[in-house]
């Protein structure tokens, strides 16, 4: 089973990235295989009806479009930019929401978020919710966002409070177990 894990920021020392590397670890313990990325491996221009007339998709849409269809699951670590989903990570979604078959769709997807606050960046998780579950991706209930992200971290990459790591690891492979479910017995989805 193969899990796509995207980093939602573009920062070199991103929170976020650690968030991702940290899930990233979680599913190759598993019996899972992850395919970590991050944002600006994408690069996209502001999504530009007459440009994709024009001249089709950038390539970075296509590439991001490939990496989803090739994973039976998606995990993104997204931050929260003013109460909502960064418009980067937003952009991406609208240009690969235009290939057919649409990429999400059915996909199952588990949403997570680190930020220096005290709420962790949850907010911008809603928001990304509504675009991902418009487009049909099977987004997980539980959402996992690490609050005060800047000192939560160990040396080792795990999350210092013995709790949190382990609700971070109990939701991850709860996902898992959902995710490969699906894939063996995929007539067992509502429609
Ligand atoms: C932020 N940040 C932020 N944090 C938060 O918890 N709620 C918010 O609404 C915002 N708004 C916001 C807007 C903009 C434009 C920026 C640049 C930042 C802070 C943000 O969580 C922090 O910079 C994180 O470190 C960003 O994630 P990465 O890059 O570390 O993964």
């Amino acid at each position: 089973m193969r899990v796509f894990v995207l980093a939602g920021s573009s920062r070199a020392d991103s929170l976020n990235s650690r968030l991702a590397e940290l899930v990233t670890g979680l599913v190759d313990r598993s019996e899972a295989v992850a395919d970590l990325a991050h944002i600006r491996d994408f690069a996209v221009p502001p999504y530009d009806g007459d440009a994709e007339a024009a001249h089709g998709p950038p390539e970075g849409a296509t590439a991001l479009r490939d990496r989803v269809r090739q994973a039976h699951a998606f995990v993104i670590a997204s931050p929260e930019y003013n109460a909502s989903v960064p418009g980067t990570v937003k952009n991406a979604i609208d240009w690969v929401s235009r290939f057919r078959p649409q990429p999400f769709k059915d996909k199952q997807t588990l949403l997570v978020s680190a930020s220096p606050s005290m709420v962790g960046g949850n907010r911008g998780l809603w928001a990304l919710r509504v675009p991902l579950e418009h487009l049909g991706a099977r987004v997980y209930p539980d959402m996992f966002s690490l609050a005060r992200a800047h000192q939560a971290f160990a040396p080792d990459g795990g999350l210092l409070e013995s709790g949190l790591h382990e609700r971070l690891t109990a939701t991850v492979k709860a996902f898992l177990e959902l995710v490969e479910a699906d894939t063996r017995y995929p007539c067992l989805r509502h429609r």
